[in-house]
């Protein structure tokens, strides 16, 4: 007997409707109004005495503010606040990706003269009735203090529905985080507005009260729609929703995509490894020649050492792990491939284990995924890149992750989580005054999750 092909169209349409857009049913936190939503708070300029926000209304609010005051714990320390204006600008986006025309105002603001290390808070809005709450953040500190900082690998699918829990477990394992790193793929279609949506209702308050430090991924790209001249584009959401370091000398669609922020140990260096990354090549350098700080943290997208089956960037590792390997950065945070590896290059000359099981190693890269997208590991490890004299450590499938990454003068401690909030992978990086480094590899858990030993997956039901 012949089976109706109705069931199956039904079956297809309702997933093209589930996939691709719900103009027919808008969440109520997907439309814009008076009220500022997406509220993000990021990084332009100097971490300890400056920060920067930006929200979103309707075209009903054509300006905004944001109110700052330092935090004394009496209920009217808003009496001392101050009152900077926001730049305003109207962003119509087209009809594309399966939804409406949208036309929205942005309002970003960049506020400095702070104190480091100091308590405050700030609101946003219209000046008048529209505010947000009044919102605690903290500056980084200028002294010997550590900096704490989660880092997410790509959250990209279900962000709403299956993300959500892995930023807020991590938030409750580092509340007092001074950034949260997202290596890339944030979302899944850079231009889809209810995507964002996701992205901002899943962190919610957490990206208020934490900077936002954002690496572009491929998914945050769109490409054109010509066949014979076929280009990508960053999202058109990136540089308005993003108060970010404006690097000019880049092509204006890179900038704000290629950025470095200095901490009092570490200088961040945010790459973009989807686009001009020959262009970006002589400002790499310079950034890593001029950094009088202790540690160097890289952060792109795409893996220098691939971890997901049949992947491999041979080009982006032939263009730029020569100079990671000139300055020894110290640690790379990678996405795209989702799966987990973490391992390290050693030194050349190799230098034996001492007895105390530590290693003089040289880079330690990690590749991680925080959303439900999961891929098969590579059949061989890292085994294809033992001419790059690299070693892998630790591996993980079928797992979402979060990490808790603390640095300061003396090491960096690294914590992997899995997003049940259970320590999986750990390292302790220390550096003498040479620029010798020994690596004390934490406790290995029992059992490696991979596939085959953990809970079965499958795509139904999930936007990807
Ligand atoms: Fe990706």
């Amino acid at each position: 007997m012949k089976k109706s092909i109705i069931p199956i169209l039904f079956a297809l349409l309702s997933f093209e409707h589930h996939v691709f857009g719900h103009d027919d049913h808008l969440h109520h936190w997907e439309i814009p109004s008076a009220d500022p939503d997406r509220i993000v708070l990021t990084l332009p300029g100097n971490p300890s005495t400056s920060f920067g926000v930006t929200w979103r209304t309707n075209t009903e609010i054509d300006g905004g503010v944001i109110e700052i005051a330092k935090e004394t714990g009496a209920p009217r320390f808003d009496l001392t606040k101050r009152v900077l204006p926001a730049s305003t600008e109207n962003i119509t986006f087209g009809k594309n990706e399966w939804k409406d025309e949208l036309s929205i105002n942005y309002h970003s603001v960049t506020v400095d003269g702070l104190e480091p290390d100091r308590l405050y808070c700030y609101r946003v809005g219209d000046g008048d009735v529209y505010m947000t709450e009044w919102i605690q953040y903290r500056t980084a500190p200028a002294d010997d203090s550590p900096i704490t900082f989660l880092y997410f690998g790509d959250a990209q699918n279900s962000v709403f529905s299956h993300w959500s829990r892995v930023i807020r477990a991590a938030y409750q394992k580092a509340p007092h985080a001074n950034f949260a790193l997202h290596a890339g793929d944030l979302i899944n279609r850079a231009n889809r507005d209810t995507e964002w949506a996701e992205w901002f209702k899943a962190g919610s308050f957490i990206h208020h009260s934490i900077a936002t430090v954002p690496v572009a991924g491929n998914h945050e790209f769109y490409s054109n729609e010509s066949l014979i001249n076929r280009e990508k584009f960053l999202s058109e959401h990136w540089a308005p929703q993003f108060n970010l370091p404006v690097e000019d000398r880049f092509p204006e669609e890179i900038q704000e995509s290629v950025y470095s922020i200095d901490f009092n140990h570490m200088r961040v260096i945010v790459l973009n490894s989807n686009k001009f990354q020959q262009e970006q090549v002589a400002w790499f350098r310079e950034q890593l020649k001029s950094n009088d700080k202790k540690w160097t943290v890289l952060s792109f997208h795409h893996p220098i050492f691939s971890s997901g089956k049949d992947r491999n960037n041979d080009d982006l590792r032939e263009l730029w792990k020569p100079i990671i390997d000139e300055f020894g950065c110290d640690l790379i945070l990678q996405g795209h491939d989702h799966t987990y590896a973490r391992g390290q290059t050693l030194q050349v000359p190799v230098y034996s284990a001492d007895s105390e099981g530590t290693e003089s190693i040289q880079t330690v890269y990690v590749n991680s995924v925080s959303g439900p997208k999961q891929y098969e590991f590579q059949k061989n490890g890292w085994d294809d890149f033992t001419a790059d004299n690299v070693n892998l450590i630790q591996k993980a499938e079928n797992t979402q992750f979060f990490q808790v990454i603390t640095i300061d003068g003396e090491k960096i401690d690294y914590k992997a989580y899995t997003a049940a909030g259970e320590l999986y992978d750990s390292f302790v990086l220390k550096k003498d005054d040479t620029g010798s480094k020994t690596i004390i590899q934490g406790e290995a858990i029992a059992n490696t999750r991979m596939f085959k030993n953990t809970e079965p997956y499958h795509r139904e039901g999930m936007d990807y």
